[in-house]
């Protein structure tokens, strides 16, 4: 039940209680006072009568007083009267209680008067009174007043009574209820239905603090809570913004920084197809070639600069600062660009870089460009360590992983692109820090030491995780892991 209902029901019943003591309390007093006032009256019209009964004896004895006290009740019919005189007395009277106060009357010449059966629910109120007679004996006048009509007026005003309580308590439950709703219950239910706003997370909400008392300062103090709910959350929303402009542009210097070092490969790279385009066109511009042959030098030529136009073309969309949204694409294509990108680098260092299978048919969703970018990062490391005449190889599978803890999607398909190189291997106890950022073994100026570690930011990205096995004598693989795309 609700508190201010409970607040209001408890304060009800006090006050109905209360009530009812004060006013039993009440009747009762009331109820002696008239009690007292019957058994006076009683008594007086007793005390009058005495010399009337005295005489009736004195004149005719019992037949007399019998007469007389008959004519008495004619007159006043509200009270029974008796006469007990000293034969009545000794036979005793109808109960035990009657037949003493009577007997004691007779003897000690005192008035007695009682309330039968008991005082606490009295029939009837008797009087006592002596009757003094000629002849020296003692009689004895009972006046008997039944409480019949007084039992009935009490039980009626009790009646009375508790229903004017029960009227009384049940408005004013109804008004408490009303101003409990009022002044409690609908604020209350304001600030519940406030809290739970906030609890889903909306805080544009804000209560009115109209009143100086307790509800009032709770209401202040929530409104200030959810203002600085709010607050909190936009800072948080700048700070992940800022993040992650910063994250972008960290990848996008990364990137740079990788086009940066093979720049210097490029324009060798970019010399052979150059000069075979050069000597190409020569040959026909000095029509020192004809017929068929000049279509042949001319085709020769044009996949020269094809060539060239590939190259270019994959530095350019590497460098590119570009926040691709996230698509579905094909596994294959995030190794696509790999040879034009890294083929002169490779050769540079007389490696031969191998870009083996590419899981056609296998799809996976994300932002090719950072995946690509991931995928560079490790094949430049292979390159980096790999000796002069072996290879690096580059292959995207499909398999069913177990991710380690924290990582990846459970267990399922994954698609893996594997990097291998022939190169001395790494440390056993260098492995827990490979993937932290700045570390590095490269000379100064050689390594930044991020490469691994935004690789391996990239993979989180994306539900996926960055394996490595590695030994002296067999070389590094490197295993870039992401959610197979199964939709379509
Ligand atoms: N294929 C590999 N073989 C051996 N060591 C590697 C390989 N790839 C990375 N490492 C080690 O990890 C370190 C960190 O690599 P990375 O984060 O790319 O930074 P950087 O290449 O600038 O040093 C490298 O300095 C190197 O010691
Ligand atoms: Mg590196």
């Amino acid at each position: 039940m609700r508190i201010a209902l409970k607040i209001t029901l408890a304060l009800t019943l006090w006050t109905v209680g209360v009530l009812v003591v004060m006013s039993e309390r009440e009747l009762e007093h009331e109820f002696a006072i008239i009690d007292g006032d019957l058994s006076e009256a009683v008594v007086l019209m007793g005390r009058a009568l005495q010399p009337f009964v005295e005489d009736a004896w004195a004149r005719g004895g019992e037949q007399q007083v019998l007469a007389a006290l008959d004519a008495a009740y004619e007159r006043e019919r509200t009270v029974n009267l008796r006469w007990l005189g000293p034969t009545v007395l000794a036979r005793g009277l109808d109960s035990p209680e009657l037949t003493t106060a009577a007997r004691r009357t007779a003897q000690s010449s005192q008035e007695q008067v009682l309330r039968w059966p008991d005082d606490e629910d009295p029939v009837a109120i008797y009087a006592y009174l002596p009757v003094r007679l000629a002849d020296g004996q003692e009689g004895v006048l009972e006046l008997r007043r039944s409480l019949e009509v007084r039992r009935e007026l009490q039980r009626r005003s009790r009646e009375q009574l508790w229903l004017t309580i029960l009227v009384i308590g049940a408005c004013a439950a109804g008004l408490a209820v009303g101003i409990g709703w009022l002044l409690v219950g609908q604020r209350v239910g304001r600030l519940v239905a406030l809290a739970r706003a906030v609890g889903r997370g909306e805080t544009a909400t804000r209560l009115p603090a109209t009143t100086n008392d307790e509800l009032g300062e709770l209401t202040s103090a929530l409104n200030h809570m959810v203002q600085n709910l709010e607050d909190t959350r936009a800072r948080g929303t700048r700070a992940a913004a800022e993040r992650e402009r910063l994250t972008h542009e960290l990848r996008h210097a990364d990137r740079l920084a990788t086009i940066g070092t093979l720049m210097a490969r490029l324009a060798h790279e970019l010399g052979t197809p150059l000069n075979v385009i050069s000597a190409r066109t020569k040959l026909i511009a000095r029509e020192q070639v004809s017929g068929a042959a000049v279509i042949d030098n001319a085709r020769i030529a044009a996949e020269q600069t094809d060539r060239i136009t590939a190259i270019i073309r994959s530095f350019l969309d590497f460098a590119r600062d570009a926040r691709d949204p996230v698509r579905r694409f094909e596994a294959g294509a995030i190794v696509e660009h790999t040879s034009g990108l890294l083929d002169g680098a490779a050769a540079d260092r007389r490696v031969e870089l191998v870009v083996g299978n590419q899981a056609p048919g296998r799809y996976v969703r994300g932002d090719l460009l950072l995946l690509q970018q991931a995928v560079t990062n490790l094949v430049v490391n292979a390159i980096d360590v790999a000796p002069p005449e072996t290879r690096v190889t580059v292959d995207v599978l499909e398999s069913e992983c177990t991710p380690p803890e924290g990582r990846g999607r459970g267990r399922g398909r994954y698609i893996c692109v594997t990097i291998g190189d022939r190169g001395p291997g790494i440390d056993a106890e260098l492995l827990p820090q490979l993937f932290a950022p700045f570390f590095t073994t490269k000379p100064r100026g050689a390594g930044t030491g991020l490469g691994l570690s935004i690789a391996s930011g990239i993979a989180l990205e994306h539900d996926g995780w960055i394996d490595v096995v590695s030994d002296h004598r067999n070389g590094t693989q490197f295993v870039l892991h992401i959610p197979v795309d199964a939709d379509p």
